[in-house]
């Protein structure tokens, strides 16, 4: 039923003032400012009423979305996350929005007028269509949850939802009523910057973790007002990027499509999602956003897709520069035409299409579908009922920045930690009765901790490495702090201030690693490594002879050299956000077992990139490092990570049986249980992730070494001794084969229950 919504002359006084301010002279606002109009006709035939009545002009307004520009005051050391390409005047956006010739507006730095140009959208522009507010909320609005590729390290699905629901009902305080996320590209490679965003390597993990997110942005009712519409982007094959260079060509057979690249995307649909976002690059030569193949053939006819998609930022308009449309009139036409319903901010659809239709090069049925998926989803999202959903400002406060918020971004953060190393039990450490020196760029840095696309974070917030680690010892002087050296610069004097605290020390803990700004959009790599000046640090530091404890501040997986590489202790630890120290100090002082477990292998070098753990096999593969040449491998090194997809140290010490199944024959429609047997033989409590594997021996197009197929957190007291166990079908030994069927071919299986990609004793099955 229909919700009644009382609008207050506060909201509508408090939410008009700004944009009152701006265009005082203007009219059209202050009509806007009359009482709203109750919308109570059934949504679809209404759809169908204004789809009748719309001008082309209006047509076209509804299938393109600008940035609020003017509205954007990014927040002082927030990195700015797009071009400034074609912002839009904010008269430009007034006029429009009154004339019906705009569906939305996004990156609105909470839409404080929102309620304004809501108001003239429905009341004063022709057919009063609402606008829909979006906004990339990533991870975390003011309160800032980890980045996401560390938040995929917890491998814990429920956090990542709990941690979406909680960014959607603080962004939706300022008007946010979509987000562009989740970011489900598959990373194969590291040195691409976007890997921060998404969740890792793996196809399976990422469609857990997408599912996950999707419910949780969008809640238990996508009419609420703490509701986010969810866009999984960016669809699709982001991540397989040539070289690691964003926004480069991808080029990937069609297998590869679905069985790695697409699964995440099915997923975050299943669980929901009713838009997407058309990727940047092109796969085969045909650019995402004008892909028909992508956006129709797969979308909505294979997979039924009702929802809609949106461009990414003047993806449309990049179709010029591809060299795949002639000029921008070509370039909305071959959009549209492949399934991509809205523009965003290059105004190419608002500019071509009605002449486009008029000229007959663009069926008027095209356009209408387009316009039909976008008024769905509003009605969807319940703006037909109430059009100022989540635009009531009033009373909101208190869901922003509240302690609720700063414990669930704790406990995602030290959830988010992965222990790579930890030689001689050197963590945890003592709360008092020893000096610490914390040295590194990131010691105190209250900045780089939230992480890229964190572009509302409430800085005042940051709980910096420093702060937290002092607020955990029994005697602060105890914890000596010296930063050492810039990200990428020398310090005059900056090493022989940090050789001396290290040397005053029993212990030094290094934060060092990459900036905000070197994982992210835009910021591929060469050369994954620690930058240099950092290294030169390291290096000086270790040759003080204390223990070490890395803090590897990283938005990737990275190749570590020398003294970061050798150092007792190494933790993996992202961006945490908000929380950032005090989440690392339940970690280093062992109030809490660390738990995560690699989302992205670490190789030993940049060289060996793309590198990802379920590669397929060669015809040489290098079983045994020693072998002599002739096989798979680069001369320096290895064909192996440093640390592998699903590596991850606890404070106890699991040992894990042999991996057995039910039966040793699983039939077509049948399912065999795999168990494996988990030991805490250590001293602490732990939380233990259990890893599924399956590798398919004989196959007519050959497979992947491993694929995870599941996985279980399980808790191990000390001593502990407890069964894992998994169900496993036909449909999970499936894969794609030549002729792009789902098919589980007979023949037999290497099955192990592991604690990472590389360990684990296997069973063998056979599938009848
Ligand atoms: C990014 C998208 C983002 C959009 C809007 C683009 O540059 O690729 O992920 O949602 O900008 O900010």
């Amino acid at each position: 039923m229909a919700k009644q919504h009382i609008i207050s002359r506060r909201m509508v006084l408090g939410g008009a003032a700004s944009l009152l301010a701006l265009i005082a002279a203007d009219h059209s606002v202050a009509l806007a400012l009359a009482r709203p109009r109750r919308q109570r006709a059934p949504h679809d035939a209404r759809i169908e009423r204004l789809i009748a009545q719309m001008t082309l002009e209006q047509k076209a307004g509804q299938l393109t979305l600008y940035a609020d520009s003017n509205n954007f005051t990014i927040e002082e050391g927030a990195i700015p996350v797009n071009p400034t390409a074609n912002n839009q005047a904010r008269r430009d956006i007034i006029d429009k929005i009154g004339k019906g010739h705009l569906t939305g507006l996004f990156s609105g730095q909470g839409f404080n007028d929102a309620m304004a140009l809501q108001r003239m959208a429905v009341e004063q522009a022709p057919l009063g269509i609402p606008l829909i507010f979006a906004g990339d909320v990533i991870h975390g609005f003011r309160t800032i949850f980890p980045v996401p590729i560390g938040e995929a390290a917890s491998f814990d699905p429920e956090l990542c939802a709990r941690t979406a629901r909680a960014a959607a009902v603080e962004a939706t305080t300022h008007g946010i009523q979509w987000t562009f996320a989740p970011m489900v590209d598959v990373a194969r490679d590291q040195r691409w910057g976007r890997v921060a965003e998404g969740a890792g390597e793996d196809p399976y993990l990422g469609s857990v973790i997408a599912a996950a997110r999707v419910r949780g942005f969008q809640g238990p009712d996508l009419t609420a007002d703490t509701s986010m519409l969810a866009c999984p982007k960016h669809f699709a094959a982001y991540g397989g990027v040539q070289g690691g260079m964003d926004y480069n060509t991808v080029d990937i057979p069609e297998t590869t499509l679905r069985e790695t690249f697409l699964p995440p995307f099915r997923a975050a649909f299943n669980a929901g999602a009713l838009t997407t976002m058309s990727a940047f690059n092109d796969i085969g030569g045909v650019p995402a956003t004008a892909n028909h193949h992508l956006l129709t053939g797969i979308l909505r006819d294979e997979w039924g897709f009702s929802g809609l998609v949106v461009s990414d930022y003047t993806a449309d308009w990049e179709l010029v520069p591809h060299g795949f449309a002639a000029d921008s009139r070509d370039a909305a036409k071959k959009s549209l035409m492949a399934g991509c319903d809205i523009s965003m901010q290059s105004g190419l659809y608002l500019d071509h299409i009605p002449d486009l239709v008029r000229n007959g090069e663009v069926p008027m049925r095209v356009v209408d579908e387009a316009v039909r998926r976008v008024l769905r989803v509003k009605a969807a999202i319940g703006l037909f009922d109430n059009p100022y959903r989540s635009l009531d400002f009033a009373g909101t406060r208190a869901r922003v920045g509240n302690a609720d918020l700063h414990a669930l971004a704790r406990e995602a953060g030290r959830q988010s930690i992965v222990m790579l190393k930890n030689d001689d039990a050197l963590l945890p450490l003592r709360k008092s009765g020893q000096k610490i020196a914390l040295i590194g760029p990131f010691g105190a840095d209250t900045r780089d901790l939230m992480g890229a696309w964190s572009i509302y974070p409430d800085f005042d917030q940051a709980v910096p490495v420093d702060v937290g680690l002092r607020s955990s010892i029994a005697n602060p002087a105890d914890l000596v702090v010296v930063k050492g050296c810039e990200v990428t610069a020398p310090i005059d004097g900056g090493i022989a201030a940090a050789v001396a605290a290290a040397h005053a020390a029993d212990v030094v803990l290094l934060a060092i690693g990459e900036s905000a700004d070197m994982a992210g959009e835009a910021q591929s790599r060469v050369d994954i490594v620690v930058p240099p000046a950092q290294q030169a640090l390291a290096e000086a530091v270790a040759a003080t002879g204390k223990p070490i404890v890395i803090l590897l501040r990283h938005g990737r997986a990275l190749a570590l050299h020398g003294a970061v590489k050798n150092a007792q202790a190494i933790l993996a630890t992202w961006f945490l956000g908000s929380q950032t120290g005090h989440a690392i100090a339940d970690i280093i002082f062992g109030d809490h077992s660390p738990s995560g477990r690699l989302p992205v292998s670490f190789p030993q070098e940049s060289g060996q990139q793309p590198y990802f753990y379920n590669h397929r096999n060669t015809g040489r593969a290098q079983t045994n490092p020693d072998e002599p040449s002739f096989r798979s491998r680069y001369r320096e090194v290895s064909f192996a990570p440093l640390y592998p997809f699903g590596h991850g140290l606890t404070y106890g010490s699991v040992e894990y049986s042999a991996t057995t199944v039910s039966s040793e024959l699983l039939t077509q429609s049948g399912s065999v249980t795999v168990t494996c047997t988990l030991r805490n033989s250590g001293a602490q409590s732990v939380r233990e992730v259990a890893q599924l594997y399956i590798h398919d021996k004989v196959a007519s197009l050959t497979q992947p070494v491993r694929q995870l197929k599941g996985f279980e957190a399980i808790t191990l007291a000390p001593g502990e001794s407890r069964d894992v166990h998994f169900t496993l079908t036909a449909d999970d030994l499936a894969f794609v084969n030549a002729q792009l069927q789902h098919v589980a071919e007979p023949g037999l299986f290497d099955i192990w229950i592991a604690p990472n990609a590389h360990g684990g004793t296997g069973a063998t099955l056979r599938l009848g």
